[in-house]
Order: structure tokens, then C-alpha cells, then sequence
């Protein structure tokens, strides 16, 4: 057992209070088996996998990044590999749903696929504990829990975290501005969001946004939270499923050079270069009309900037690919083992804790 045994911990059966986050376009799936191996939360990735369903509106080209099969089937087989995969460590791992507006009909399917896989198999059933879903309604999620799931949900705010509470989420992981990806239009960081959520409702609380290392891991527990999900980080790692152009551009990055601007399905946070300018340029003309919901831009050319964005990622072209990415992008400067980012991040965080009681009188 770890120094460090929060509440998550006890619940899932994991050895660290680290959660992975989903991270489409990408399966996720060599990451979760790597994080899964090394004691923490894996989560494998649906969103990406829902694009076949709907390529005309899809801003990656599903059948490029994935062939042939339709995403209940795609979920499936990860679903089996991540399994397969961590058997002989006995890894506990989880799927990522969003649940926005938009995608619903996918949610459902790869909900149910969850919930078949568990039923069909008993060392899947033993081992993927966790749905977390995000970006939308919590309300009609609740189910999951009479199927044996842990269910976890992520939110943006103290209201969105009651919302999830009354629902009846198991965990709540609150994800402040700074993180990479979808975002929240109000900056509310993870230093005020955290302790402010974790006051508000009385499940257990896993900080997002801007947790990189044994230092903010140390900062969330101060700050209430039972654990951390980190995206940015461990995408910088040698097992993650992401171009190596993006794991470099992370690693590259100062603290500064991310950008928020609108995508597809509403805010995000995307690594700074010429195609995030562009983005943030043709959809931030007019800032307040989006505290109203009325984009500046069409979706047809939002839609367009990402697809040819995610083009020139596979293209290997730096300036003008599309690459998500969180603040402490600018305090991640190397490419670990997953297993060796875990194992400094706990050393790390223990440094930080004993520095806390030497201080002590
Ligand atoms: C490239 C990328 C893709 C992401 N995609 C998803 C996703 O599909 N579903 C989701 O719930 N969160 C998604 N996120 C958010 C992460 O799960 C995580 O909460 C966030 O990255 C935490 O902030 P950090 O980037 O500062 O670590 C994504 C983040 C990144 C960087």
C-alpha cells in the first residue's frame, strides 16, 4: 500500500490516487494499460471511436485513425486488450464517456458496451470498475451504479458538482481552467475550484487541471481532493498513443503558450501555434456573445479548422496541427515510462509532505 491511500483508492482497489483522463480523438488504449500496470486508473477513450457513426460532422477521419469497424464494436475490443493487457498486474482501469448534447446516441451505445463487457466476462467484471463521464447532464447516468460500476463525473463548477452529487455520482473530479482540452467559458482555476468543490459536497473529490507532479499531486490533498487526473502529463510519456509531434510540442511548450478559443463542441484549450491563433482568432471576435451561446463563427468552419488541423498533426506539420493541451504543459520537460512518472510523482509528493511536517513546530 502506498504512503498515500486516499478514499479513491479503498473504493477503486488502486495503489495511487491517480486517475488518467480520457483523452479523444485518441483510444487511449496503450496509455490505460500502462497506467492500469502501474497502480493507477487507466481509462480508455470512447469519443473518437463515435466519429464513424457521423464522419461528415466528425472532426477526425475515423477509419484513418481506426479502419473499419463501428464504434460499439472499436469499444469492445479495447475494452478486451486493456484487460488481456494488465491481467498479470490485476490492474484496475475505466472507460470515458462524454455525454454532451451532441453525441448522446454514442454515449448510449458505448455505455451499454460497458456494461455488456462487465457481464460477459468476470475478470473484466473484477477489473473495469469505472464509467466516468463528462461534458454533459450527469441526471440520466445514474444506472450504471446497479451494474457494479463506480461512477465518476467531471465538472467545471461548484453547481455542476452538486448537480452530479444529487445525481448520484460515486466521485466527482473537478476540472479547473487550465487543463487541456474542453474547458469551461468561466476561468475558474483549479486553486479556487478544488477546495470550493470539495467544501460543497460530501463524496470524494479528484482535482483536474494543471496536476503534473508530486508537488500539485501534494498541493490537491491539501486542498481536500482524495486524489489527481492528470491529461497533459501523461500524454508526455513514452507509452501514450498520441503522435510523437504532440508529445514533443508538449514538452516544448513555456506556461504561457496554450490558448483557449471555441471548438466543436464549445470551449478548449489547445496548444499554441498557428492553427490554435486561427482558431482563437475566428471564434473570439466577439467574446461576450458567447456568454450568450451564440457563436461568432459557423460550425461548418469550426469544423473545418479542426479537421484539416488533425490532417496536418497526422501530416507531421507543427505549426498548423491541432493539439489539445493544459497549462502545465509548460512544466512538463521530458518523456518517462509511465511507470517512472508514477513511481517520481509518489517520491516527489512524499518530499513535499515531510517538507510540510518539518515545518511544522
Ligand atoms: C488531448 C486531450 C483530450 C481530452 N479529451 C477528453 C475526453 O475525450 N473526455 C474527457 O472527459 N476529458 C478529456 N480531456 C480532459 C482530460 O481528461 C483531463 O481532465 C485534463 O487534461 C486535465 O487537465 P491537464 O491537461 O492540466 O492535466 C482531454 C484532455 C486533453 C489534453
Amino acid at each position: 500500500m502506498s504512503f498515500l491511500y486516499t478514499d479513491v483508492c479503498t473504493s477503486l482497489g488502486i495503489k495511487y490516487p491517480i486517475f488518467q483522463g480520457g483523452m479523444g480523438p485518441y483510444k487511449t488504449e496503450d496509455l490505460a494499460i500502462a497506467v492500469s500496470n502501474a497502480g493507477a486508473l487507466g481509462v480508455i477513450s470512447s469519443i473518437g471511436m463515435a466519429a464513424t457513426l457521423l464522419p461528415e460532422a466528425a472532426p477526425v477521419d475515423a477509419k484513418r485513425m481506426f479502419g473499419e469497424d463501428p464504434p460499439k464494436e472499436l469499444l469492445r475490443k479495447s475494452i478486451e486488450r486493456v484487460a488481456e493487457e494488465t491481467k498479470a498486474s490485476e490492474g484496475i482501469f475505466g472507460v470515458n464517456v462524454p455525454v454532451a448534447s451532441e453525441f448522446i446516441l454514442a454515449s448510449k451505445m458505448f455505455v451499454e458496451q460497458v456494461i455488456e463487457s462487465r457481464e460477459n466476462d468476470s475478470e473484466i467484471e473484477k477489473r473495469l470498475r469505472v464509467l466516468v463521464t463528462s461534458a454533459g447532464n450527469p441526471t440520466p447516468w445514474a444506472e450504471v451504479k446497479k451494474h457494479g460500476l463506480t461512477w465518476v463525473h467531471v465538472v467545471p463548477s461548484v453547481y455542476h458538482a452538486k448537480k452530479a452529487e444529487k445525481a448520484g455520482a460515486d466521485i466527482i473530479v473537478a476540472s479547473g481552467h487550465e487543463g487541456g482540452a474542453h474547458v469551461s467559458w468561466d476561468p475558474v482555476h483549479s486553486m479556487v475550484l478544488v477546495p470550493a468543490v470539495v467544501r460543497s459536497v460530501d463524496v470524494p473529490v479528484v482535482a483536474a487541471g494543471g496536476f503534473c507532479d508530486g508537488a500539485s499531486l501534494a498541493a490537491a490533498i491539501c486542498l481536500g481532493a482524495d486524489g489527481i487526473q492528470m491529461g497533459t502529463r501523461f500524454i508526455a510519456t513514452k507509452e501514450s498513443d498520441f503522435e510523437d509531434l504532440w508529445k514533443k510540442a508538449i514538452i516544448d511548450r513555456e506556461e504561457r503558450q496554450t490558448l483557449t478559443g471555441r471548438g466543436l463542441f464549445g470551449p478548449m484549450r489547445f496548444l499554441r501555434n498557428k492553427r490554435a491563433e486561427r482558431i482563437v482568432e475566428r471564434t473570439l471576435k466577439d467574446v461576450p456573445s458567447f456568454y450568450l451561446g451564440e457563436p461568432v463563427q459557423s460550425n461548418e468552419e469550426i469544423l473545418e479548422l479542426e479537421r484539416s488541423g488533425f490532417d496536418e498533426l497526422l501530416n507531421g506539420n507543427e505549426s498548423e496541427a491541432l493539439m489539445f493541451g493544459g497549462e502545465c504543459s509548460g512544466r512538463v520537460d521530458d518523456l518517462p515510462s509511465v511507470e517512472e512518472l508514477i513511481t517520481r510523482i509518489m517520491n516527489e509528493s512524499r518530499s513535499a509532505f515531510n517538507r510540510i511536517c518539518d515545518s511544522l513546530e
